[in-house]
């Protein structure tokens, strides 16, 4: 189900129950899961795997070869890599299962993210990240670094349907499932 003037190209497979809202661009040999919600004005370039029950925010660009895990959220505006500064094509970004990536946030060609990582909003992610947790910029040499700032939460990821706040869930709880429903018959009425 997708809304007004989207661009899908070739070869692009969407899963049961996935939501693609207006302005949504996604490139040849693409697959994206079932029960993702896929906010407006998205850009996905070719060859991007998306696993199930994944949140891309508005404005979210994914350059080619990138893949993200199931259950990731990923704010509003979080730009992927997959050039380096000679227009030389590189690879994409691997985000894990359960991870946050804050709004504005920019993931450089080739770095890998493990599962269930929160990454600050506005950080520049210049290297792998290999453990579990919360990590941010901090800045020292005249250089920017990349720091944890805490251990991933005890408790399992929040429902955010719960918090009123969002569309989606990390978890695909019940509940979302309910509500990514209503979001497809909202979509259809409008269209
Ligand atoms: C990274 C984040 C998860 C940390 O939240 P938190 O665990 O509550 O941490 P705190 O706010 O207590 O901050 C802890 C420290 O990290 C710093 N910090 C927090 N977020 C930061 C960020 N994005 N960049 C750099 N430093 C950050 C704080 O200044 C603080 O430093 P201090 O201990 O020296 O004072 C949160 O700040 C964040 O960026 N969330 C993403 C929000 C977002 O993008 N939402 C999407 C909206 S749709």
């Amino acid at each position: 189900m997708w809304g007004k003037y989207c661009i899908i190209d070739k070869r692009v497979d969407i899963g049961l129950d996935t939501v693609i809202m207006n302005y949504v661009e996604i490139g040849r040999n693409t697959v994206i899961g079932s029960d993702c919600y896929i906010d407006s004005r998205v850009s996905i370039s070719g060859g991007v795997a998306i696993g199930n029950n994944v949140t891309l925010r508005h404005g979210v660009i994914l350059a080619k070869g990138s893949a993200v895990g199931d259950n990731t959220y990923i704010a509003p505006r979080v730009i992927t890599h997959n050039l380096n500064s000679d227009k030389k094509e590189l690879d994409g970004v691997i985000i894990g299962k359960n991870c946050f990536i804050g709004s504005h946030a920019i993931i450089q060609h080739g770095i890998r993210i493990c599962d269930n990582v929160t990454i600050g909003a506005g950080t520049l992610v210049l290297k792998d990240i290999n453990e579990p947790g919360t990590y941010v910029n901090s800045y020292g040499d005249g250089k920017i670094h990349i720091t944890k700032i805490s251990a991933p939460p005890e408790k399992d990821f929040i429902c955010y349907k719960e918090t009123q706040n969002f569309v989606g869930c990390l978890q695909g709880c019940d509940r979302c499932k309910v509500h990514f429903k209503l979001t497809a018959a909202y979509l259809k009425e409008n269209k």
